[in-house]
């Protein structure tokens, strides 16, 4: 298994290009069922989860041929309406293919996703929905079985705002008979571009964004070609690398109203933060200390869960005690014990952490437990004094595109040794 091992302490300066958002193009490529012509995507970014969804949509029927950065689809026919626990276990979001399946071609067969190292991750919300919406559901020896004639729209209201749970009804809905409104949808940027990219095929979605989602069911869906949105955790993982690291960074072809919180709470650490049009540039003089802080992560606009583990990294070298609250998942914490073997002073009570900064942690062999937590051990061995190495980086390269080549080539002393 291959690692990372970096050698800490040196400031990061110069630009890098954000790539496209990893939750933004799964939604995306199991939409592309939907449609019986073919679609084009630009800014599918080149890591291991969607790799893996991309063999089995070819398992289903579509081709895929990547040429440079076009990702071009065609699901002329539906071959095979199963995900069985092999693709479920290794990338939850393939429960995403259950929409679609349905609303295609009335059937579908998908492993029941398991839990993960951030919690159980249950589906029922996606379930109780497609349902309503007409759907025949039994769950047995962890499968789920759904068939429908033709999925009905309906009014369905989420007790829980779930970012998957609204993106499978909303494309479950485009191709329903009638109406489907959602209310407590999930509002992450990631479902305004999935519900572009539909609305680029001829569905009729509005509200995509706010908390109520209307989706007009049309009886059939055309090809199209589309530009994946900027990734933002990527963009917020990299603000926090040039914090750590007492440098500046100029991010580019990044969206900076989707980090708006992050922003908020940098600059509340004293750390600068000029916006561009479709830049963000991140500086820290190495000599000015960071001030603690508290935040609370929240279902967007919200502080993202997706950058609870960056900012605790951050935090353990800031001045001051900070307190962290995890609202969203229930063991959102496996990236604490690795940061203490680097000095971080961490205190965990259940869904709160108190971090009490240091002056500078200290490289250690360290082992990643998820993808934020992969990319949390990177930061702290940015910053740390020594050398660090990160194993079970398989868990990085589900998310992150060559991070390694773009850290190093802005002064990152980084390398990936292959195991
Ligand atoms: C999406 O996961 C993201 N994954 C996650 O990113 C992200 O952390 C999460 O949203 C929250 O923002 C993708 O988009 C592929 P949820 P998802 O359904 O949709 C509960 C990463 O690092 N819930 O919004 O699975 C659930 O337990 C990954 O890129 C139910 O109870 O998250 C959780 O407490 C990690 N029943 C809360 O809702 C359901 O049926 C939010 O989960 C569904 C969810």
């Amino acid at each position: 298994m291959d690692k990372i091992i970096i050698s800490g302490g040196k400031p990061l300066c110069g630009e890098v290009i954000i790539s496209g958002a990893k939750n933004a193009a799964l939604p995306i490529l199991t939409a592309t069922l939907l449609s019986s012509e073919p679609q084009y995507l630009k800014r599918v970014p080149n890591v291991v989860d969607l790799f893996t969804l991309k063999k089995l949509l070819r398992t289903m029927g579509a081709e895929i041929t990547d040429q440079n950065d076009l990702c071009a689809i065609s699901v002329k026919q539906i071959t095979s309406c199963e995900a069985q626990y092999e693709w479920v276990k290794t990338m939850r979001a393939t429960v995403l293919v259950l929409g679609p399946l349905l609303a295609r071609c009335g059937e579908a067969h998908v492993s029941l996703p398991g839990g993960c190292a951030i919690g159980v991750r249950p589906v029922n919300l996606h379930l109780s929905a497609l349902s309503q919406m007409g759907a025949e559901i039994l769950v047995e020896h962890g499968m789920i079985h759904a068939k429908v004639k033709k999925l009905k729209g309906c009014a369905i209201h989420f007790e829980t705002s779930t970012v998957t749970g609204t993106e499978n009804i909303m494309m479950a809905a485009t191709l329903a008979d009638g109406t489907t409104t959602l209310t407590n949808s999930a509002m992450e940027p990631e479902i305004i571009d999935l519900a572009c990219f539909l609305n680029g095929c001829g569905a009729k979605i509005t509200g995509a964004g706010t908390e109520t989602i209307v989706i007009e069911g049309v009886s059939r869906l055309t090809g199209s070609s589309y530009s994946i949105m900027p990734d933002r955790i990527e963009t917020g993982t990299l603000m926090a690398a040039a914090a750590i690291t007492g440098g500046d960074l100029n991010l580019r072809d990044c969206v900076p109203d989707h980090l708006a919180s992050v922003t908020r709470l940098f600059k509340k650490m004293g750390i600068k933060i000029i916006s561009g049009k479709s830049s963000l540039r991140v500086q820290r003089p190495k000599a000015s200390l960071m001030r603690a802080a508290d935040f609370i992560t929240a279902p967007y606009p919200g502080f993202p869960t997706d950058m609870q583990a960056q900012m605790m990294a951050l935090l353990s070298v800031s001045d001051g005690v900070s307190k962290i609250t995890e609202a969203v998942f229930e063991s959102r914490f496996a990236h604490a014990a690795e940061l203490r073997r680097m000095g971080a002073k961490i205190y965990l009570e259940g869904s709160h952490a108190i971090v009490e900064g240091v002056q500078k942690l200290s490289g250690a062999q360290v082992m990643a437990s998820d993808l934020r937590a992969s990319s949390s051990l990177i930061l702290a061995g940015l910053s740390a004094e020594g050398e660090t190495e990160i194993s079970r980086v398989y868990h990085l390269d589900r998310g992150y595109e060559r991070i390694e080549e773009k850290l190093s080539k802005v002064g990152a002393d980084i390398k990936r040794v292959h195991g």
